[in-house]
C-alpha cells in the first residue's frame, strides 16, 4: 500500500476546499477522464461546494497493447506514441468553467492532448486536477493546477486505477510488482 483510503479522503477534502474557493461560487463542469478518474471524480464532486455538472472523456493510446504480466513497465499503459480520443464530451464547453479530472499524470501526453482539445472549445476557464503526479516520468512538459500526491516512479493501482482493467476497486492506492501481482498480497501470511 502506498496511500491509504484515509490519506486519500483527507487530501480529496483539501483539494475540494481549494477548488471551491478558487471558483468562488461560479458553476463548473467536471470532466472526468475514463475510466481511471471515475472514483476520484465521484468523491471530489461530493466534497466541492459548487454548482457542478459532470461530463466524461475517454482516451487511449496507439502504443503497445501488451498486457501480459511480463509487460509491466512496457505494455498496457506505457504508451510510446500518440493519444487518441475514444469518447468525446457530450456538451459544448464554450464559455463554461471546466475542471478536467485525471487520475494520474505520468508522461504528460494525455493531459497535454486533452488540454489542447478542451481549449478548442473556448471554455471560460480550464483547470486541471490530478490525484497523483509522477514528475520523474514526464516527457511532455505539462503540470496540473491541483495535485493530490506527488509519487515516485512506481506503477500504482486502486482507487480507480488499473492494471489490465483489474484492481480498480481497491479502496487504497497500491504498488504493483513486476510480475503483475500486488506486492502487498505476497507479504500477507497465508497467501
Ligand atoms: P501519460 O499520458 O503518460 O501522462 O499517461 C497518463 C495515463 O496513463 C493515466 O491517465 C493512466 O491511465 C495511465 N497511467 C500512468 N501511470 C499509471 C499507473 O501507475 N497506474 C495506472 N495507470 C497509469
Ligand atoms: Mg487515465
Amino acid at each position: 500500500m502506498l496511500i491509504s483510503r484515509e490519506q486519500i479522503a483527507h487530501r480529496v477534502a483539501e483539494l475540494a476546499t481549494q477548488i471551491t474557493n478558487d471558483f468562488a461560487g461560479q458553476p463548473v463542469i467536471l470532466v472526468g477522464v475514463l475510466k481511471g478518474a471515475a472514483i476520484f471524480l465521484s468523491d471530489l464532486a461530493r466534497a466541492v461546494r459548487l454548482d457542478t455538472t459532470f461530463d466524461f472523456i475517454g482516451t487511449g493510446s496507439y502504443g503497445s497493447q501488451d498486457t501480459s504480466p511480463s509487460g509491466v513497465g512496457k505494455g498496457g499503459w506505457d504508451s510510446t506514441g500518440a493519444v487518441r480520443l475514444t469518447k468525446d464530451v457530450e456538451q459544448s464547453l464554450a464559455g463554461k468553467n471546466v475542471l478536467l479530472v485525471e487520475d494520474i499524470l505520468d508522461k504528460g501526453l494525455t493531459l497535454s492532448y486533452l488540454k489542447n482539445m478542451l481549449l478548442a472549445h473556448r471554455p471560460k476557464t480550464l483547470r486541471t486536477v490530478a490525484l497523483l503526479d509522477k514528475p520523474s516520468r514526464r516527457v511532455t512538459p505539462v503540470e496540473a493546477d491541483y495535485v493530490g500526491f506527488t509519487i515516485p516512479d512506481r506503477f500504482v493501482v486502486g482507487y480507480g486505477m488499473d492494471y489490465a482493467e483489474r484492481y480498480r476497486n481497491l479502496p487504497d492506492i497500491c504498488v504493483l510488482s513486476g510480475d503483475g501481482d500486488l506486492e502487498s498480497t505476497s507479504t500477507v501470511p497465508g497467501h
